[in-house]
Protein backbone atom coordinates (compact mmCIF):
# COMPACT_ATOMS: atom_id res chain seq x y z
CA UNK A 1 0.00 0.00 0.00
CA UNK A 2 1.49 3.23 -1.46
CA UNK A 3 1.87 5.44 1.60
CA UNK A 4 0.25 8.64 2.60
CA UNK A 5 2.24 12.05 3.35
CA UNK A 6 2.81 12.82 6.72
CA UNK A 7 1.38 16.58 5.99
CA UNK A 8 -1.48 14.92 4.84
CA UNK A 9 -1.80 12.99 7.98
CA UNK A 10 -1.33 16.09 10.00
CA UNK A 11 -3.41 18.01 8.20
CA UNK A 12 -6.48 18.76 10.76
CA UNK A 13 -10.16 17.96 10.04
CA UNK A 14 -11.95 20.89 10.37
CA UNK A 15 -13.85 21.36 14.20
CA UNK A 16 -16.73 23.18 12.26
CA UNK A 17 -17.56 20.54 9.67
CA UNK A 18 -16.34 17.33 11.24
CA UNK A 19 -19.73 17.16 13.38
CA UNK A 20 -21.61 16.75 10.12
CA UNK A 21 -22.10 13.11 10.05
CA UNK A 22 -23.88 13.18 13.43
CA UNK A 23 -26.24 16.36 12.07
CA UNK A 24 -27.04 14.54 9.19
CA UNK A 25 -27.70 10.93 11.21
CA UNK A 26 -30.00 13.30 13.33
CA UNK A 27 -31.94 14.50 10.70
CA UNK A 28 -32.37 11.54 9.34
CA UNK A 29 -34.22 10.26 12.12
CA UNK A 30 -36.17 13.52 11.64
CA UNK A 31 -34.67 16.04 14.14
CA UNK A 32 -34.86 19.35 13.86
CA UNK A 33 -31.37 21.27 14.04
CA UNK A 34 -30.90 24.82 14.16
CA UNK A 35 -27.07 25.05 12.86
CA UNK A 36 -25.15 27.60 15.18
CA UNK A 37 -21.64 25.99 13.64
CA UNK A 38 -21.11 27.25 10.27
CA UNK A 39 -20.24 31.02 9.20
CA UNK A 40 -23.32 31.01 6.13
CA UNK A 41 -25.49 33.92 7.04
CA UNK A 42 -28.95 33.21 5.78
CA UNK A 43 -28.81 36.76 4.28
CA UNK A 44 -30.25 37.62 0.89
CA UNK A 45 -27.10 38.40 -1.22
CA UNK A 46 -27.41 41.84 -3.17
CA UNK A 47 -29.81 41.32 -6.32
CA UNK A 48 -27.11 43.99 -8.10
CA UNK A 49 -24.78 40.75 -8.20
CA UNK A 50 -26.88 38.00 -8.78
CA UNK A 51 -28.40 40.14 -12.19
CA UNK A 52 -25.41 40.41 -13.09
CA UNK A 53 -24.73 36.28 -13.80
CA UNK A 54 -28.48 35.81 -14.83
CA UNK A 55 -28.39 38.55 -17.78
CA UNK A 56 -24.45 37.43 -18.86
CA UNK A 57 -24.10 37.10 -22.54
CA UNK A 58 -20.53 34.98 -23.42
CA UNK A 59 -19.80 33.06 -26.10
CA UNK A 60 -16.65 31.40 -24.51
CA UNK A 61 -16.21 31.15 -20.45
CA UNK A 62 -12.69 31.47 -20.89
CA UNK A 63 -10.20 31.99 -17.96
CA UNK A 64 -9.21 35.77 -16.48
CA UNK A 65 -5.84 37.14 -15.99
CA UNK A 66 -4.29 34.91 -13.35
CA UNK A 67 -4.65 38.66 -10.96
CA UNK A 68 -8.29 38.78 -11.60
CA UNK A 69 -9.73 41.30 -14.65
CA UNK A 70 -8.58 44.31 -14.30
CA UNK A 71 -12.12 46.46 -14.51
CA UNK A 72 -12.63 44.31 -11.30
CA UNK A 73 -9.17 45.22 -9.57
CA UNK A 74 -9.70 49.05 -10.05
CA UNK A 75 -12.99 48.43 -8.57
CA UNK A 76 -11.75 47.46 -5.65
CA UNK A 77 -9.10 49.50 -5.16
CA UNK A 78 -12.07 52.31 -5.44
CA UNK A 79 -14.12 50.48 -2.44
CA UNK A 80 -10.32 50.83 -0.50
CA UNK A 81 -10.39 54.09 -1.17
CA UNK A 82 -14.46 54.92 0.34
CA UNK A 83 -12.70 52.59 3.45
CA UNK A 84 -9.17 55.02 3.59
CA UNK A 85 -7.22 52.50 2.24
CA UNK A 86 -5.31 53.80 -0.27
CA UNK A 87 -4.25 51.05 -2.70
CA UNK A 88 -3.88 51.00 -6.69
CA UNK A 89 -5.57 47.75 -8.71
CA UNK A 90 -1.58 46.49 -8.93
CA UNK A 91 -1.06 45.84 -5.25
CA UNK A 92 -4.12 43.78 -5.04
CA UNK A 93 -4.99 39.82 -6.71
CA UNK A 94 -7.61 38.52 -6.67
CA UNK A 95 -8.11 35.13 -5.31
CA UNK A 96 -10.50 32.52 -5.32
CA UNK A 97 -11.66 33.31 -1.94
CA UNK A 98 -9.72 34.38 1.49
CA UNK A 99 -9.17 30.91 2.00
CA UNK A 100 -6.83 30.63 -0.90
CA UNK A 101 -5.14 34.69 -0.51
CA UNK A 102 -4.21 33.10 3.29
CA UNK A 103 -2.67 29.95 1.25
CA UNK A 104 -0.39 32.66 -1.18
CA UNK A 105 0.18 34.88 1.95
CA UNK A 106 1.77 31.97 3.37
CA UNK A 107 3.74 30.59 0.60
CA UNK A 108 5.19 33.73 -0.63
CA UNK A 109 6.49 34.85 3.15
CA UNK A 110 7.13 31.75 4.70
CA UNK A 111 9.51 28.64 4.11
CA UNK A 112 9.06 25.16 5.92
CA UNK A 113 9.54 25.45 9.98
CA UNK A 114 9.11 29.11 9.51
CA UNK A 115 6.94 30.56 12.24
CA UNK A 116 3.58 33.08 12.62
CA UNK A 117 2.39 34.69 15.85
CA UNK A 118 -1.21 34.12 15.90
CA UNK A 119 -3.69 35.65 19.16
CA UNK A 120 -5.52 32.52 19.66
CA UNK A 121 -8.13 31.26 19.42
CA UNK A 122 -8.02 32.07 15.78
CA UNK A 123 -10.32 30.95 12.52
CA UNK A 124 -9.71 27.30 12.50
CA UNK A 125 -8.54 26.96 9.12
CA UNK A 126 -5.63 28.51 9.73
CA UNK A 127 -4.50 25.24 11.09
CA UNK A 128 -5.03 23.86 7.73
CA UNK A 129 -3.70 26.28 5.94
CA UNK A 130 -0.49 26.43 7.97
CA UNK A 131 0.42 22.20 7.96
CA UNK A 132 -0.19 22.55 4.15
CA UNK A 133 2.51 25.26 4.04
CA UNK A 134 5.06 23.64 6.75
CA UNK A 135 4.86 26.65 8.70
CA UNK A 136 4.52 26.70 12.55
CA UNK A 137 1.74 28.09 14.37
CA UNK A 138 3.02 30.04 17.40
CA UNK A 139 0.05 30.89 19.54
CA UNK A 140 -0.79 33.78 21.72
CA UNK A 141 -3.65 33.80 24.26
CA UNK A 142 -6.25 35.92 24.37
CA UNK A 143 -8.38 35.45 27.25
CA UNK A 144 -12.25 35.65 27.38
CA UNK A 145 -12.31 37.46 30.76
CA UNK A 146 -10.82 40.69 28.61
CA UNK A 147 -13.29 40.08 25.64
CA UNK A 148 -10.64 38.52 23.33
CA UNK A 149 -8.67 41.78 23.51
CA UNK A 150 -5.22 41.96 22.16
CA UNK A 151 -2.80 40.31 24.43
CA UNK A 152 -0.08 42.23 25.96
CA UNK A 153 2.67 43.26 23.49
CA UNK A 154 5.26 41.96 25.36
CA UNK A 155 3.80 38.52 24.85
CA UNK A 156 4.48 38.66 21.39
CA UNK A 157 8.11 39.73 21.51
CA UNK A 158 8.36 36.92 24.23
CA UNK A 159 7.85 34.47 21.06
CA UNK A 160 9.56 36.13 18.36
CA UNK A 161 12.49 34.24 17.14
CA UNK A 162 14.96 33.90 14.40
CA UNK A 163 12.10 31.46 12.47
CA UNK A 164 9.22 34.11 12.88
CA UNK A 165 8.59 35.76 9.90
CA UNK A 166 4.64 37.52 10.26
CA UNK A 167 1.94 38.22 12.97
CA UNK A 168 -1.49 37.50 11.41
CA UNK A 169 -4.92 39.00 12.77
CA UNK A 170 -8.30 38.32 12.28
CA UNK A 171 -10.24 41.55 12.92
CA UNK A 172 -12.73 41.61 13.46
CA UNK A 173 -12.34 38.50 14.83
CA UNK A 174 -13.62 34.82 13.80
CA UNK A 175 -14.54 33.05 16.36
CA UNK A 176 -14.47 36.05 19.56
CA UNK A 177 -15.83 38.82 17.56
CA UNK A 178 -13.28 41.29 19.08
CA UNK A 179 -12.65 44.32 17.03
CA UNK A 180 -9.04 45.80 17.32
CA UNK A 181 -8.52 49.40 18.43
CA UNK A 182 -6.76 51.74 16.36
CA UNK A 183 -4.39 51.96 19.45
CA UNK A 184 -3.72 47.77 19.70
CA UNK A 185 -3.30 47.78 15.65
CA UNK A 186 -0.44 50.68 16.42
CA UNK A 187 1.39 48.47 18.75
CA UNK A 188 1.13 45.46 16.46
CA UNK A 189 2.96 48.18 13.70
CA UNK A 190 5.36 49.44 15.87
CA UNK A 191 6.42 45.52 16.93
CA UNK A 192 6.25 44.32 13.13
CA UNK A 193 8.81 47.11 12.49
CA UNK A 194 10.95 46.65 15.27
CA UNK A 195 11.37 42.89 14.04
CA UNK A 196 10.83 43.78 10.53
CA UNK A 197 7.96 41.24 10.17
CA UNK A 198 5.25 41.12 8.09
CA UNK A 199 1.52 41.60 9.91
CA UNK A 200 -1.37 39.70 8.24
CA UNK A 201 -4.61 40.99 8.89
CA UNK A 202 -7.64 38.72 7.59
CA UNK A 203 -10.32 41.85 7.35
CA UNK A 204 -13.04 39.54 5.93
CA UNK A 205 -15.53 40.79 8.32
CA UNK A 206 -14.54 44.52 7.68
CA UNK A 207 -18.21 45.53 7.39
CA UNK A 208 -19.39 43.87 10.50
CA UNK A 209 -18.87 46.11 13.25
CA UNK A 210 -20.83 47.10 16.04
CA UNK A 211 -22.18 50.01 18.73
CA UNK A 212 -20.79 52.82 16.41
CA UNK A 213 -17.38 51.42 16.92
CA UNK A 214 -15.03 51.67 13.73
CA UNK A 215 -12.74 49.38 11.99
CA UNK A 216 -9.12 50.38 11.29
CA UNK A 217 -7.28 48.57 8.87
CA UNK A 218 -3.61 47.90 9.18
CA UNK A 219 -3.38 49.89 6.05
CA UNK A 220 -4.14 52.48 7.44
CA UNK A 221 -1.47 52.61 9.35
CA UNK A 222 1.09 55.22 8.09
CA UNK A 223 4.86 53.27 7.88
CA UNK A 224 3.65 49.41 7.37
CA UNK A 225 3.98 49.43 3.42
CA UNK A 226 6.48 46.91 2.95
CA UNK A 227 4.65 44.75 5.92
CA UNK A 228 1.06 44.83 5.52
CA UNK A 229 -0.94 41.73 3.73
CA UNK A 230 -4.60 42.13 3.75
CA UNK A 231 -6.76 39.16 3.37
CA UNK A 232 -10.18 39.67 1.51
CA UNK A 233 -13.12 38.16 0.82
CA UNK A 234 -16.67 38.89 -1.01
CA UNK A 235 -18.01 36.03 0.97
CA UNK A 236 -19.23 37.24 4.41
CA UNK A 237 -19.56 40.78 3.39
CA UNK A 238 -21.84 40.20 0.34
CA UNK A 239 -23.43 36.95 1.59
CA UNK A 240 -21.92 35.20 -1.73
CA UNK A 241 -19.67 32.20 0.22
CA UNK A 242 -20.42 30.43 -2.99
CA UNK A 243 -19.02 32.84 -5.54
CA UNK A 244 -15.17 31.88 -4.17
CA UNK A 245 -14.21 35.37 -4.64
CA UNK A 246 -11.34 37.24 -2.32
CA UNK A 247 -8.05 38.85 -2.75
CA UNK A 248 -4.70 39.89 -1.09
CA UNK A 249 -3.83 43.23 -1.06
CA UNK A 250 -0.35 44.30 -0.27
CA UNK A 251 1.71 47.49 -1.68
CA UNK A 252 4.79 45.47 -1.14
CA UNK A 253 5.80 44.66 -4.49
CA UNK A 254 7.76 41.36 -3.95
CA UNK A 255 5.10 39.93 -1.79
CA UNK A 256 2.74 41.03 -4.80
CA UNK A 257 5.20 39.65 -7.37
CA UNK A 258 5.71 36.17 -5.67
CA UNK A 259 2.19 35.81 -4.80
CA UNK A 260 1.31 36.50 -8.81
CA UNK A 261 3.33 33.58 -9.01
CA UNK A 262 1.62 31.12 -7.04
CA UNK A 263 -1.74 32.84 -8.90
CA UNK A 264 -0.31 32.08 -12.18
CA UNK A 265 0.54 28.30 -11.28
CA UNK A 266 -3.20 27.99 -10.56
CA UNK A 267 -4.22 29.93 -13.97
CA UNK A 268 -7.59 32.10 -12.89
CA UNK A 269 -9.77 32.81 -10.23
CA UNK A 270 -13.67 32.13 -10.92
CA UNK A 271 -14.03 34.21 -14.10
CA UNK A 272 -17.89 34.41 -13.98
CA UNK A 273 -17.91 34.66 -9.75
CA UNK A 274 -15.27 37.83 -10.39
CA UNK A 275 -18.31 39.50 -12.86
CA UNK A 276 -20.97 38.64 -9.53
CA UNK A 277 -18.04 40.49 -7.46
CA UNK A 278 -17.67 43.40 -9.52
CA UNK A 279 -21.18 43.97 -9.48
CA UNK A 280 -21.71 43.57 -5.72
CA UNK A 281 -19.40 46.39 -5.37
CA UNK A 282 -22.04 48.62 -6.15
CA UNK A 283 -24.03 47.72 -3.46
CA UNK A 284 -26.22 50.91 -1.96
CA UNK A 285 -24.83 51.23 1.57
CA UNK A 286 -28.75 50.54 2.53
CA UNK A 287 -27.97 46.57 2.18
CA UNK A 288 -25.28 47.30 4.82
CA UNK A 289 -27.10 49.26 7.32
CA UNK A 290 -30.06 46.68 7.10
CA UNK A 291 -27.53 43.76 7.68
CA UNK A 292 -25.70 45.46 10.42
CA UNK A 293 -29.15 46.67 12.09
CA UNK A 294 -30.15 42.64 11.43
CA UNK A 295 -26.84 41.07 13.33
CA UNK A 296 -27.11 43.92 16.27
CA UNK A 297 -30.71 42.36 17.24
CA UNK A 298 -29.24 38.82 16.80
CA UNK A 299 -26.04 39.27 18.91
CA UNK A 300 -28.11 41.02 21.63
CA UNK A 301 -30.62 38.11 21.44
CA UNK A 302 -27.83 35.74 21.71
CA UNK A 303 -25.59 37.41 24.47
CA UNK A 304 -28.99 37.90 26.65
CA UNK A 305 -30.39 33.87 26.44
CA UNK A 306 -26.85 32.70 27.35
CA UNK A 307 -26.91 35.12 30.07
CA UNK A 308 -29.60 33.47 31.62
CA UNK A 309 -27.39 30.50 31.92
CA UNK A 310 -26.13 29.48 35.38
CA UNK A 311 -22.16 28.80 34.73
CA UNK A 312 -21.96 30.36 31.28
CA UNK A 313 -19.41 32.99 30.02
CA UNK A 314 -19.71 34.70 27.45
CA UNK A 315 -17.52 37.81 25.43
CA UNK A 316 -19.59 40.64 24.02
CA UNK A 317 -18.73 40.93 20.17
CA UNK A 318 -17.91 43.56 18.47
CA UNK A 319 -17.96 42.71 15.25
CA UNK A 320 -18.31 40.06 13.13
CA UNK A 321 -21.26 37.22 13.71
CA UNK A 322 -19.41 34.69 16.21
CA UNK A 323 -19.60 34.72 19.88
CA UNK A 324 -17.34 32.44 22.37
CA UNK A 325 -19.20 31.01 24.82
CA UNK A 326 -17.77 28.95 27.79
CA UNK A 327 -20.06 26.17 29.52
CA UNK A 328 -20.21 24.31 32.71
CA UNK A 329 -18.54 21.38 31.30
CA UNK A 330 -15.44 19.56 30.56
CA UNK A 331 -15.50 18.71 26.96
CA UNK A 332 -17.31 20.58 23.93
CA UNK A 333 -16.65 18.32 21.40
CA UNK A 334 -18.43 15.38 23.54
CA UNK A 335 -21.04 17.58 24.49
CA UNK A 336 -21.71 19.21 20.64
CA UNK A 337 -21.96 14.91 19.22
CA UNK A 338 -24.29 14.61 22.12
CA UNK A 339 -26.13 17.32 21.67
CA UNK A 340 -26.70 15.78 18.04
CA UNK A 341 -26.83 12.30 18.80
CA UNK A 342 -29.05 11.78 22.53
CA UNK A 343 -30.78 14.63 22.83
CA UNK A 344 -33.70 17.30 21.52
CA UNK A 345 -36.29 19.34 22.78
CA UNK A 346 -39.55 18.69 20.99
CA UNK A 347 -37.95 17.25 18.21
CA UNK A 348 -35.13 19.81 17.92
CA UNK A 349 -31.37 20.72 18.40
CA UNK A 350 -28.56 22.40 17.77
CA UNK A 351 -25.09 22.31 16.59
CA UNK A 352 -22.36 24.15 17.79
CA UNK A 353 -18.42 24.11 16.84
CA UNK A 354 -16.24 22.68 19.66
CA UNK A 355 -13.75 25.76 20.34
CA UNK A 356 -10.59 23.46 20.79
CA UNK A 357 -10.12 23.72 17.60
CA UNK A 358 -9.84 27.38 17.25
CA UNK A 359 -6.60 26.81 19.65
CA UNK A 360 -3.30 25.41 18.85
CA UNK A 361 -2.10 24.97 22.76
CA UNK A 362 -3.53 21.39 23.48
CA UNK A 363 -6.12 21.62 25.94
CA UNK A 364 -7.26 25.45 26.00
CA UNK A 365 -10.67 25.80 25.05
CA UNK A 366 -11.74 22.52 25.55
CA UNK A 367 -15.30 23.80 27.85
CA UNK A 368 -15.80 26.28 24.96
CA UNK A 369 -18.36 26.80 21.96
CA UNK A 370 -18.11 28.81 19.08
CA UNK A 371 -21.42 30.40 18.13
CA UNK A 372 -22.38 32.16 14.87
CA UNK A 373 -25.65 33.90 15.15
CA UNK A 374 -26.37 33.50 11.42
CA UNK A 375 -30.66 32.40 12.12
CA UNK A 376 -33.15 34.92 12.83
CA UNK A 377 -33.79 35.96 16.40
CA UNK A 378 -36.72 33.72 17.16
CA UNK A 379 -34.14 30.92 16.54
CA UNK A 380 -31.51 31.78 18.25
CA UNK A 381 -34.06 31.80 21.51
CA UNK A 382 -34.94 28.25 20.48
CA UNK A 383 -31.41 27.48 20.20
CA UNK A 384 -30.05 28.64 23.20
CA UNK A 385 -33.08 27.28 25.32
CA UNK A 386 -32.10 23.74 23.85
CA UNK A 387 -28.76 24.47 25.07
CA UNK A 388 -29.58 25.73 28.43
CA UNK A 389 -32.54 22.06 29.02
CA UNK A 390 -29.30 20.04 28.14
CA UNK A 391 -26.64 21.42 30.28
CA UNK A 392 -29.67 20.31 33.16
CA UNK A 393 -29.24 16.73 32.19
CA UNK A 394 -25.46 16.35 30.40
CA UNK A 395 -23.11 14.84 32.24
CA UNK A 396 -19.48 15.16 31.25
C1 LIG B 1 -11.75 34.73 9.30
C2 LIG B 1 -11.97 34.08 7.98
N1 LIG B 1 -11.02 34.18 7.06
C3 LIG B 1 -11.15 33.61 5.86
C4 LIG B 1 -12.26 32.87 5.55
C5 LIG B 1 -12.31 32.22 4.23
O1 LIG B 1 -13.42 32.59 3.51
P1 LIG B 1 -13.58 32.43 1.95
O2 LIG B 1 -12.56 31.48 1.45
O3 LIG B 1 -14.98 31.96 1.77
O4 LIG B 1 -13.38 33.80 1.40
C6 LIG B 1 -13.29 32.73 6.50
C7 LIG B 1 -14.47 31.90 6.24
O5 LIG B 1 -15.29 31.62 7.08
C8 LIG B 1 -13.13 33.35 7.75
O6 LIG B 1 -14.06 33.27 8.71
Amino acid sequence: MPVISEKGQLMPQSPIRKLVPYAEAATKKGKHIYYLNIGQPDIKTPEIALKAVKNISLDILAYSRSEGSETYRKKIANYYAKNDIKVKHDNIIVTTGGSEALLFAFGSIMDVDDEVIIPEPFYANYNGFSTASGVNIVPVISKIEDNFALPPIEAFEKLITPKTKAILICNPGNPTGYLYSKHEIQKLAEIVKKHDLFLIADEVYREFTYDGNTHYSIMQEPGLENHAIIIDSVSKRYSMCGARIGCLVSKNNEVITTALKFAQARLSPPTLAQIAGEAALDTPQSYFDDVIEEYVERRNTLINELQTIEGVKVAKPKGAFYCIAELPIKNSDNFAQWLLEDFDVNGETVMVAPAAGFYSTPGVGKNQIRIAYVLKKESLVKAVNIIKEALKVYKD
